[in-house]
């Protein structure tokens, strides 16, 4: 029996069912289908350095590439519209290897499982006579899984943000640094942005334009790089690793582990477009935790990868 962590079947049944749901719209992530790729140079701090080996977070300024994107699998959806925003990080290592780093305006996911994440989708299919998802189902669905409600919650909220740079991005999920005495940690990623979180109300992003944060970020690139600082928190004994439904107290020690300066709109938008960007795509000092959602996303992203880059 293959288990749900790498169960190529769940994993077919959940992109399935996201296409079910939402449409199919082909050549496009089936999720986070709209998306814009800049240039980037990442310059670590040197304070993660005795933690993990890994050779972007020691001293040497590295390229990176960044995808800003939409949560939903319409391509066609406005900026202005309300939306978990996903900020994903290729960071190009001087051995011609990559890492990513995936975040999302949202600190905690909606489901602890794969499995959870299913039922979650599913709870939420339209009623045939109504067009609209069942409340009772819904409820359900939520009366068995608490866990659920805090992300859907803030999800269901989330305001529209005046840029993509005035945004805090969360990793959510525990990652394993490793240090080059082989002592292990958990740690979770978090950018915060140089600029102040500053949000537009909902009657002023439903004037925007299709493509606002595109036109936005390019004008204000043209007065110098837009920067995060990527913070990590430090996980004690007895932090959950294996549950992206919970966060770490606020209270735990964080560490600056460097600065990220987005430069340009990257020159190839298409090749860009058809890359994979791959929360499990790790480097050595980096090591995924035991999460159930973070050992699945790599199978699940296959999928919609090879969905897409067929024209399917
Ligand atoms: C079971 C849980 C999840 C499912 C089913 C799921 C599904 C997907 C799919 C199908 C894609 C498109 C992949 C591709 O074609 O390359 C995607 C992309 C993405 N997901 Fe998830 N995801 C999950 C969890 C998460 C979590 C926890 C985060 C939070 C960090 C996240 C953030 C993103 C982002 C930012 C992208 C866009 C990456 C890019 O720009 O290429 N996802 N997701």
């Amino acid at each position: 029996m293959p288990s749900e962590l790498s169960n190529p079947h769940l994993s077919v049944d959940i992109v399935d069912t996201i296409e079910h749901l939402k449409g199919t719209h082909a050549g496009y992530r089936r999720a986070h289908a709209r998306g814009v790729c800049y240039d980037a140079v990442f310059t670590p701090s040197g304070e993660a350095g005795v933690l993990t080996t890994a050779a972007h977070l020691q001293s040497d300024p590295v390229s990176a590439t960044v995808r800003f994107s939409h949560t939903d699998t319409n391509p066609h959806l406005s900026d202005g519209d309300r939306a978990v925003r996903g900020f994903a990080t290729k960071f190009h290592l001087a051995d011609g290897t990559n890492t990513d780093l995936i975040a999302v305006n949202l600190d905690r996911f909606v489901a602890s499982t794969p499995a959870n994440f299913l039922g979650l989708l599913r709870a939420g299919e339209p009623d045939p006579t109504t067009g609209a998802p069942d409340l009772d189902t819904v409820k359900t669905y939520l009366g068995s899984h608490p866990e659920a409600g805090p992300g859907l919650a803030a999800a269901r909220v989330i305001p529209t943000p005046v840029s993509y740079v005035t945004n805090t991005y969360w990793a959510i999920h525990a990652f394993l640094w490793r240090d080059a005495d082989g002592n292990v940690r958990p740690v979770k990623y978090r950018w915060v942005p140089d600029s102040d979180v500053e949000n537009v109300t909902a009657e002023e992003a439903a004037t925007w334009t299709a493509e606002h944060l595109t036109a936005e970020l390019a004008e204000r690139l043209k007065g110098g790089p837009a920067g995060f600082t990527l913070k990590v928190q430090l996980g004690e004994e007895g932090d959950n690793t294996d549950d992206s439904t919970q966060v770490w107290p606020s209270d735990r020690t964080e560490i600056t582990a460097g600065r990220l300066e987005i430069t340009a709109e990257a020159a190839d938008q298409e090749h860009w477009a058809d890359q994979s960007f791959d929360p499990n795509l790790l480097t050595p000092g980096i090591e995924a935790s035991d999460d159930p959602i973070l050992a699945a996303r790599s199978t699940i992203y296959a999928v919609s990868y090879d969905r897409r880059i067929h024209k399917r």
